[in-house]
């Protein structure tokens, strides 16, 4: 394999050392920064009068054609030992002379630092907007399940009256929360580290702040050695995927309980099912199931970045190559994610009725009694007592607490009267739920608007 260091060896590298030192395999991914990058370079160059305007102009055409290639499929990325070779040699086969001057005043080092923010700025914006997407897909079925009475859980036991909307806007709120970390991830990573050279910056009379501006990056880096070493950016996108991941995974395994028999609450669209090679009557959750288990991934690659990094001085070191693949693996993995849960969850079943009937067992309403009590003036905890006995005696019945009769009810407590079923009625208790965040109607409209508004200001920045 063809190396750009030459002069100083006397001999062919290894061919095990060629493998492992090998990043083209999954660098080639890079192949669309590292040539805007360069000809962002290479114009800059030029316009220093560092290389000949000949030179800058032959450079730059000689790029673009390169990059046509590889976009039309003409040009296959291999035989060389990472994207950044790959491009410069294949620059020097076509023009000559003047692709070997494209490396003027920087250094792979340098040029890979450049590659990877371009590379993760964009996917961060892909990733959010995939975000985005969820949050509009959740507040459109909200919109329809307002009234949609189901139980709410603790300790996944049935604990008091919600809606499906009310929970799905949880889920809407928690991914606000990731599109934010996105953009603050964004912003503070908008740093463009091209004129780190290898570590000391050069003494070529480069502008760093033109090559910022045609590559659109907030700012330059403001010391070569944090611009050549540093991939906090890499670790902090991952971290903010990590949480992401955990946040789809709990709603996932929420849609695997209500996909089973014993919920019945949902039920997805077969394109989204999968089935069983031997019994016939299943319909498996796969897709949630997956996604709930690709969030470890994305931990474990978290892990990679934080270990890869941890023990390394200043400047460049090698073991930073390791960054790319965990770092892709965490991409890959969220937007294939984001890509299937989104069609899942708008294609699913809902079965309220379902919803409804769990809602009437489990005697969700029982705060609601005891609270019916308090303010006729019992304290809450003597009224909460009085409930408990009841409850007891619901179960021993085998009723709920609205079949029990008004005698039976000032039995008791003497002050139970006739509005009392109306008081501990599901529509009641959802309805008086109103403060704000509650999941009463009304209330969960604003949480819906909110997130609808969330979405407007988002698109436009
Ligand atoms: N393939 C390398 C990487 O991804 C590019 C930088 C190489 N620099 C060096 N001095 N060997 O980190």
């Amino acid at each position: 394999m063809a190396k750009l260091w030459t002069g100083r060896f006397s001999k062919e590298t290894d061919q095990s050392l060629d493998v492992l030192n090998a990043s083209l395999p999954f660098d080639c991914r890079l192949y669309r920064q590292d040539i805007t990058g360069s000809i962002a370079h290479a114009k800059m160059l030029a316009k220093q009068a560092i290389i000949s305007k000949e030179d800058g102009a032959a450079i730059v055409k000689g790029l673009q054609e390169i990059l046509a290639d590889i976009d039309d499929g003409k040009l296959v990325l291999q035989g060389a030992e990472d994207i950044h070779t790959f491009v410069e040699q294949e620059l020097t086969k076509r023009i000559g002379d003047a692709g070997k001057r494209l490396h003027t005043a920087r250094s792979r080092n340098d040029q890979v630092a450049l590659d990877l923010r371009m590379y993760v700025k964009e996917e961060i914006k892909s990733i959010h907007d995939l975000v985005v997407q969820l949050i509009i897909a959740l507040c459109e079925r909200s919109q329809e399940h307002c009234y949609t009475v189901m139980p709410g859980y603790t300790h996944l036991q049935r604990a008091q009256p919600v809606t499906l909307a009310h929970v799905w806007m949880a889920y809407g709120n928690m991914l606000r929360r990731d599109c934010v970390r996105l953009n603050n991830t964004k912003a503070l990573m908008d740093e463009m580290p091209l004129g780190s050279g290898a570590l000391a910056a050069t003494t070529y009379p480069i502008d760093r702040q033109y090559v910022c501006d045609q590559l659109g990056f907030a700012k330059i880096t403001d010391n070569s050695m944090d611009g050549v070493s540093d991939r906090d950016y890499c670790m902090e996108l991952a971290s903010d995927c990590a949480i992401l991941m955990m946040h789809l995974s709990r709603m996932c395994e929420e849609l695997i309980l209500w996909c089973s028999w014993e919920f019945r609450f949902v039920e997805l669209d077969d394109a989204f099912s999968t089935g069983s090679s031997i019994m016939p009557q299943k319909k498996n959750p796969d897709v949630c199931e997956l996604i709930r288990g690709k969030s470890g991934r994305v931990y474990g690659d978290l892990m990679t970045l934080l270990s890869m990094q941890k023990g390394l001085s200043l400047a460049y070191n090698k073991d930073m190559q390791e960054d790319k693949e965990a770092l892709f693996d965490v991409i890959d993995t969220v937007e294939h994610s984001l890509q299937v849960l989104i069609p899942m969850f708008l294609t699913m079943k809902i079965h309220e009725e379902n919803m409804e009937q769990a809602a009437l067992g489990g005697f969700i309403n029982a705060t609601d009694c005891a609270d019916y009590l308090t303010k006729k003036g019992v304290p809450f905890r003597d009224a909460y007592k009085c409930i408990g006995e009841m409850v007891a005696w619901c179960i021993e019945q085998g009723c709920a607490l609205k079949d029990v009769p008004l005698v039976k009810l000032q039995q008791f407590h003497p002050l139970f009267e006739a509005d009392v079923y109306e008081a501990i009625d599901l529509q009641t208790c959802i309805k008086e739920r109103k403060v704000p965040g509650g999941p009463a109607p009304d209330a969960v409209k604003a949480q819906i608007e909110a997130l609808k508004e969330f979405v407007r200001k988002e698109a436009a920045t």
